[in-house]
């Protein structure tokens, strides 16, 4: 085991005992979905990791044989169904403009290759840092003159999966410089502040356990490339606000809004852990 839990007391007063597990998966299986798209699941971690972590891996690494395969083929990944179904809202007009989102942004394939690569990031003409759904809902309310999406509802988790699925195999690359500092820099502090009554950071699960076990579950380090994520646990698509919510009430603490700027900031954070490993979304998770 590398290093003990910090806070082996208090887990282990509410059941959260940690131990190095029994059935691993194989952390040397590699990912190439369809036959075609390799997918980098652990590299080298990014620069401003120094001292934290040497190599970054995907949460795929981290699952079992049964869950891994099926990410491989998108007739088994049940993640891409409810992608198809947003190709269809892409399509269709909406609101009072009229407009479909293929009407201004062409084919999704052509039109978002790259988007989910980049985002969180900073959006010049908002003046802030802003997440794919804040687009999209933009998007929805001032350009289409239609109602806004729930921010992690299914519409709206449907068509990040769609938007995702078009990048899939290119490296992870927000940036964190410039405009986006001080986001990133107020995202990295959440990552690092203790949360409820397990007083419990993300680092201390993420970072300084992934690989030991919390009850069942294989801790990974906690990276986004793969969202939304198809969970076997609730059946459904998962956007990654609605993670972090369930991390957070994991040690009984009280999570931010989902979209808030606090979780946006996070996710800025947590998605530059990740650069350098492939958009994998929608990918398949426990
Ligand atoms: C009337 C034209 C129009 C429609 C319709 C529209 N968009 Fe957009 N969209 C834009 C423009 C313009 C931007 C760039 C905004 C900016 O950078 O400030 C944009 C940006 C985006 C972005 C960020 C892309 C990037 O490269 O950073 C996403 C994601 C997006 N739109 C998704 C959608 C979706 C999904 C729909 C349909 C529900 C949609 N849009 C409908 C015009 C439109
Ligand atoms: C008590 C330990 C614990 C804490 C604290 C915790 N997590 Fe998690 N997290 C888990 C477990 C368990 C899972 C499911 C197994 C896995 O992927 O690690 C998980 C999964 C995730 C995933 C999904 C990874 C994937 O590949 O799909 C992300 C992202 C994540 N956590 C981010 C965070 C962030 C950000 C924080 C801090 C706000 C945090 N976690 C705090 C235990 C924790």
């Amino acid at each position: 085991m590398k290093s003990k839990p910090l806070n082996m007391m208090t887990a282990l007063a509410a059941g959260l005992a940690m131990s190095a597990g029994a059935v691993a998966a194989d952390p040397d299986a590699t990912l190439v979905i369809n036959g075609e798209i390799p997918i980098v699941t652990r590299t080298e971690a990014p620069a401003h990791l120094e001292g934290a972590l040497d190599e970054i891996r995907s949460g795929w690494t981290f699952r079992t044989k049964e869950t891994q395969a099926l990410q491989m083929d998108d007739f088994e990944n049940p993640g891409m169904g409810p992608a198809e179904e947003a190709m269809t809202v892409w399509e269709t007009a909406d609101g009072t403009e009229g407009k479909s989102c293929a009407d201004c942004h062409g084919a999704v394939e052509d039109g978002m290759k790259g988007v989910r690569a980049v985002y969180p990031k900073w959006v010049e003409s908002a003046g802030e840092v802003r997440s794919i759904e804040q687009m999209i809902n933009e998007c929805r309310t001032t350009r289409m003159g239609a109602e806004e999406w729930q921010y992690i509802g299914s519409e709206m988790v449907n068509m990040t999966a769609l938007i995702s699925s078009v990048s899939r195999g290119m490296p992870m690359n927000v940036a964190i410089d410039g405009p986006a500092a001080e986001t990133w820099a107020k995202g990295k502090e959440i990552y690092y502040t203790r949360f409820g009554q397990l007083d419990l950071s993300c680092a201390n699960c993420h970072e300084e356990n992934f690989d030991n076990y919390i009850r069942a579950d294989h801790l990974s380090m906690g990276m986004t490339n793969g969202f939304p994520t198809y969970r076997l646990k609730n059946t459904k698509l998962n956007a990654v606000h609605d993670r972090f919510k369930g991390c957070i009430r994991d040690t009984r603490g009280v999570p931010f809004g989902v979209g808030s700027p606090e979780f946006v900031a996070l996710e800025l954070y947590v998605a530059s852990r990740g650069n350098g490993l492939s958009v994998e979304g929608p990918s398949v998770r426990n």
